[in-house]
């Protein structure tokens, strides 16, 4: 099947997961275009089998590229298996209402773009201390001390699960097959 996987990223982790989505797709024998959501000139939406939006959120929400995108495309994101992968850090939080509020974007974007994913996964972020300049840094290290998680600052941390990320790219493969397999002959 052709499967089209694409990422809004601001730090570049999205872009990571992305790729990892796409290299375990073919893997599985999908042919995948993988690009970037906000360069134009990549692969028409609706020409595709399947469709994996990977984005992150920043300061509270997804970034506006995202949001016009879901909103130009819905129609044919919302007619081919589709599946969005949010990636937020209040996902992998130690407080059950930051983990709830994480769920709660993917069901925001809907309401903002019309663009319904049948499936949801939430995959946590990184934090590139070592990236980000001193304000960026001490406002990460808060926010991650808020929610139990790393503030050693010397180094990066990736939080994602790797393994959940598979299977959640398995059974999109899966529904890919059978959607096909259950779509009438053209004959
Ligand atoms: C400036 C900034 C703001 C962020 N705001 C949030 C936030 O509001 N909620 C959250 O769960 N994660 C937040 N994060 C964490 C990001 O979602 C996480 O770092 C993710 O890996 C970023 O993905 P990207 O590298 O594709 O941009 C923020 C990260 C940065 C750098």
């Amino acid at each position: 099947m052709a499967i089209l996987v694409l990422y809004a990223t601001v730090e570049g982790h999205s872009r990571k997961i992305a790729e990892h989505v796409a290299a375990d797709l073919e893997t599985r024998g999908h042919m995948v275009v993988l690009g970037d959501l906000r360069e134009p000139g990549f692969a028409v939406p609706g020409r595709f089998d399947g469709i994996v939006l990977c984005a992150p959120i920043h300061i509270g929400r997804y970034p506006d590229p995202v949001i016009h995108f879901a909103t130009d495309w819905k129609d044919a994101l919302n007619s081919v298996p589709n599946a969005f992968v949010s990636v937020s850090l209040a996902i992998a939080s130690e407080s059950e209402e930051e983990r709830e509020h994480a769920r709660a974007y993917p069901l925001g974007l809907e309401k903002k773009t019309g663009y319904r994913p049948q499936f949801v996964h939430h995959a946590a972020g990184a934090l590139k201390y070592l990236e980000y300049d001193f304000f960026k840094r001490m406002m990460l290290r808060h926010i991650s001390a808020k929610e139990g998680g790393p503030v050693d600052t010397s180094r990066d941390h990736e939080l994602t699960d790797w393994d959940a990320l598979d299977r959640f790219v398995a059974d999109f493969s899966d529904l890919v097959v059978r959607t096909e397999d259950a779509e009438p002959s053209a004959i």
